[in-house]
């Protein structure tokens, strides 16, 4: 059975593109949504001729619109893809277990933000990315798999971010199908 998975994005939305590109046998991506109606992401997967929703409003009634399309559009897994917002516990309780986010760090190392900087002053050898959980704790549910890349001894967190973004879009949809086999 094909499962029907649902995209939060913010932004750019590389991740929610390459999601969409691998998806096939294993999944499909029947919704893509936002709570920024500017997203680089959402005129993308218009163009796709995916159906988009964005809600710029507050978290509420944003998660309620959401739940609902998500709902109607009978998705069994979301998928954050540089989902900027934190979910409500309440949202969270809702899809438990459901969710699924891919984290620019080796968790359980730097959870939140400014991960490459934070990596590149504790002068780690080593980076990489994180497909997890979703649990009312930031960025601390059960990690499905992650992706390692080296820290060079010139890397900026640009540099470092985009080594680290290579290595993210083959590692999500690897990630996402494997756990919807589950
Ligand atoms: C990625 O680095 C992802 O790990 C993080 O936010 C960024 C999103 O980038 N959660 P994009 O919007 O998928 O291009």
């Amino acid at each position: 059975m094909t499962r029907r998975v649902g995209i939060l994005i913010s932004g750019r939305g590389s991740n929610m593109q390459s999601l969409v590109r691998a998806s096939g046998d294993a999944y499909r991506v029947v919704l893509v949504a936002s709570d920024n109606p500017d997203a680089a992401g959402l005129a993308w997967a218009r163009e796709q001729g995916l159906p988009t929703l964005s809600h710029p409003g507050k978290r509420a009634e944003r998660e309620a619109a959401f739940d609902a399309a998500l709902r109607d559009a009978g998705v069994k897994v979301i998928a954050l893809a540089g989902y900027m917002r934190l979910l409500s516990d309440s949202f969270v309780a809702r899809w438990r277990g459901r969710i699924v986010n891919i984290h620019p760090s080796l968790l359980p190392l730097y959870k939140g933000l400014d991960t490459h900087a934070r990596a590149i002053a504790a002068g780690d050898a080593e980076a990489g990315a994180s497909v997890h959980v979703v649990t009312e704790d930031l960025d601390a549910g059960e990690v499905l798999a992650q992706s390692r890349v080296p820290v060079l001894p010139d890397d900026t967190p640009a540099t470092l971010a985009e080594r680290v973004l290579g290595v993210e879009h083959s590692l999500y949809p690897q990630a996402l199908a494997e756990f919807l086999r589950r």
